[in-house]
């Protein structure tokens, strides 16, 4: 059973919803800025790419990649994040850059091999079943596509190890991964991995 405080963690970090949703993607906005951005430099992103962002939360990274993309597609579970996700995004958006999607990593609502590039930061640790979320986001990558993850290594159930597991598992192949120090005051070690499919 949850504590009271886990369960206000949950409904502003992990389940976003309502004003503490609000708050807490006003917070990761900024806090995780660095690794959105790190992460879409990485990906090396083209003009015609379509780009599948998985738990986007307040849309920092589906920003920067859709500046570059030819279309990128966020999925959140969460109203509250989807949107944010759209007011941050509002130009792209209305443009057709942008299009947003209430889904899971278990159930991302895509169709097979329609992504050439999926990125997931910091939620992995949310998900309920890791087999369940990786088969699905093997599935909606084309082959030859990329899958970029990035978590905050102190919240990842079996570090790097169980992550670049579960993604073989899946068929993802040509698995690297490493560590980074994002900038600034009291951020935390990530953890990264990237693959294709
Ligand atoms: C800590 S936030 C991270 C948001 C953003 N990527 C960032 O780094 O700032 C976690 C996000 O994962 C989403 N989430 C929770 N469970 C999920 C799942 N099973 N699949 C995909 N996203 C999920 C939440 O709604 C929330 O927006």
């Amino acid at each position: 059973m949850a504590t009271f405080g886990e369960r206000i963690l949950d409904r502003a970090f992990g389940h976003p919803q309502g004003r503490l949703g609000r708050l807490g993607g006003a917070m990761m906005a900024r806090a995780n800025a660095a690794t959105e951005r790190r992460m879409v430099e990485l990906a090396g992103i083209s003009d015609g790419d379509i780009v599948l962002a998985i738990g986007c939360g307040p849309g920092v990274g589906v920003e920067y990649a859709a500046r570059v993309a030819g279309m990128v597609i966020a999925v959140d579970p969460s109203e509250t994040m989807l949107a944010a996700c759209r007011r941050r995004c509002e130009n792209l958006y209305d443009r057709g850059a942008v299009r947003l999607s209430r889904g899971t990593a278990q159930d991302t609502r895509q169709p097979d091999a329609s992504a050439d590039i999926v990125m997931t930061v910091n939620n992995v640790q949310f998900w309920p079943d890791w087999r369940a979320g990786f088969n699905e986001l093997h599935r909606v990558t084309r082959p030859g596509g990329s899958l970029l993850i990035s978590s905050h290594e102190k919240w990842l159930p079996g570090g790097l190890t169980a992550l670049a597991a579960a993604v073989k598992r899946a068929g993802f192949d040509d698995i690297r991964t490493w560590t980074w120090e994002p900038p600034g005051r009291g951020a935390t070690t990530a953890v990264q991995l990237h693959a294709r499919q």
